[in-house]
């Protein structure tokens, strides 16, 4: 069986993190004030009142966290870039304290050899524009454009490629139909136009992006379903499932059309928001690589009640994360499989733009190290069955604002203490860095490691 030792040479080593997920200093230099600002501010949004007002105050002390990268050893870090600090109200001129903070992050980055990776939108819309329908309203998508333009505008010299969106899905579902993540709208299937105004928002930007010279993705969370048994009931609940996670956001990027989603209540234009030619603009600048973030697979049953045609069901017999989600390294393997199965040539190179879980572990978290190598095994043997696999970011460098749960889920490589700031490594840093020595060893020599660099 292959194994992580074996990805191939060229594999790009990361970590990922998001800006209102570790920036804290909201009200400071001009940032003006974000959906999750607002959403973390109303009662009984997040556990025990949480907000990233302070997160693990990286704005002030990014020094040190670009020392814990250097340490690691990285080829890249992908963090987001937060659209309140670079348009304090959505719209109007750039603000200078912004740009510049993190014009210092990426040349500090570079300083030391890691090539920055930033995401343009991470869920923190300017409280401004959801004033204006955020992502409801389509202008939403023209305004994400031209702050788009922007940045890249001061930063397209030094950072290559870019990353448009995280996660539309998760945004659209938590944020617009659950209301269980900022903006706080319980929609349900009303949501589906905040899935096209983001599409067409990544269109309009991956255009602008490619106009100055510079590689464009986007990244997904994505997640391979099975059916909870082979029963037509059930498999046509599975299938559903997919369209609405997966392919409502992979088939319009990379085969120009919508799925069929007459199970959830309406035809190819989402409840009218889609006008004519706005599938030429999502398409329009071919996608340099797809990012994909998985955590875990779904099992899905034959719908309980009508509203939905769906219900979860439970993996049996595997482990958990602290967050309770399940651990099935082999659903990487194929999930990945299944995309280059159903895209073929359509389906660009891929890179993990995040992999990681939650743990309740001390210093020593050797659940996190075992669900880390088993997931890049996983990789691996996607790799070896010919998917163009091209780096992998591990989500995430430090424990930080995880949401709707505050502080409570940890997913860092590094423990942060949220008192004093402290950063401590844990086992799983020291193992991530020797993996990344081990595997640029062996890609150098084309030999293998030795039992004593494993
Ligand atoms: C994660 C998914 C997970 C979901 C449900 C998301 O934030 O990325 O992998 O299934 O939350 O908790
Ligand atoms: C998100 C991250 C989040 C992680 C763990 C992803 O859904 O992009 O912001 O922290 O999963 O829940």
């Amino acid at each position: 069986m292959p194994d992580r030792y074996d990805l191939p040479a060229g594999f790009r080593w990361g970590v990922a993190t998001a800006a209102y997920q570790i920036e804290g200093a909201v009200d400071e230099d001009g940032r003006g004030p974000s959906i999750w600002d607002t959403f973390t501010a109303r009662p009984g949004t997040v556990r025990d009142g949480h907000t990233g007002a302070v997160a693990c105050d990286h704005y002030h002390r990014y020094p040190e966290d670009i020392e814990l990268m250097r340490g690691l050893g990285l080829d890249g870090y992908r963090f987001s870039i937060a659209w309140p600090r670079i348009r304090p109200t959505g719209a109007g001129p750039a603000n200078p304290a912004g740009l510049a903070f993190y014009d210092r992050l990426v040349d500090d980055l570079l300083a030391v050899g890691i090539t920055p990776l930033p995401t343009l939108f991470h869920w923190d819309l300017p409280q401004a524009l959801e004033d204006r329908g955020g992502w409801l309203n389509r202008d939403t998508a023209y305004h994400f454009a031209e702050y788009a333009a922007i940045v890249a505008d001061r930063l397209g010299d030094r950072v290559p490629a870019w990353i448009t969106l995280n996660e539309p899905f998760v945004h659209m579902v938590y944020g617009h139909a659950l209301g269980i993540h900022a903006p706080g709208h319980a929609l349900m299937l009303d949501a589906l136009p905040v899935a096209h105004h983001q599409l067409l928002a990544h269109g309009l930007a991956a255009s602008l992006l490619h106009e100055r010279g510079l590689d464009v993705l986007i990244s997904n969370n994505l997640t391979p379903v099975e059916p909870a048994s082979p029963s037509p009931a059930d498999l046509a609940a599975a299938e559903a499932y997919d369209t609405l996670h997966n392919r409502l956001f992979t088939d319009p990027l990379l085969l120009g059309r919508y799925p069929d989603l007459t199970a959830f209540g309406t035809g190819p234009d989402l409840h009218g928001a889609v006008r004519p030619g706005d599938l030429d603009l999502i398409t329009a600048t071919p996608l340099t690589g797809l990012g994909v973030n998985y955590y875990n697979p779904t099992r899905i049953a034959a719908p309980t009640d009508p509203s939905l045609p769906f219900t979860f069901a439970e993996i049996p017999d595997v482990p958990h994360t602290a967050f309770g989600w399940p651990v099935v390294p082999d659903g990487l393997t194929h999930l990945l499989l299944h995309l280059r199965d159903t895209y073929g040539k359509a389906l660009p190179p891929l890179t993990i733009t995040e992999n990681g879980c939650s743990t309740t572990e001390g210093p020593d978290d050797t659940f996190r190290i075992s669900y880390l190598s088993t997931h890049l095994d996983a990789l691996a043997t996607a790799a070896a069955e010919g998917v163009d696999v091209r780096g992998y970011y591990t989500w995430s460098l430090i424990d930080n604002f995880e949401w709707a749960e505050g502080y409570h889920q940890r997913f860092g490589l590094v423990h942060v203490d949220f008192v004093t700031q402290a950063r401590t490594p844990r086992a799983s840093y020291a193992w991530y860095r020797d993996l990344i020595a081990a595997h640029r060893v062996r890609c150098a020599t084309g030999g293998s490691v030795t039992s004593g660099d494993r």
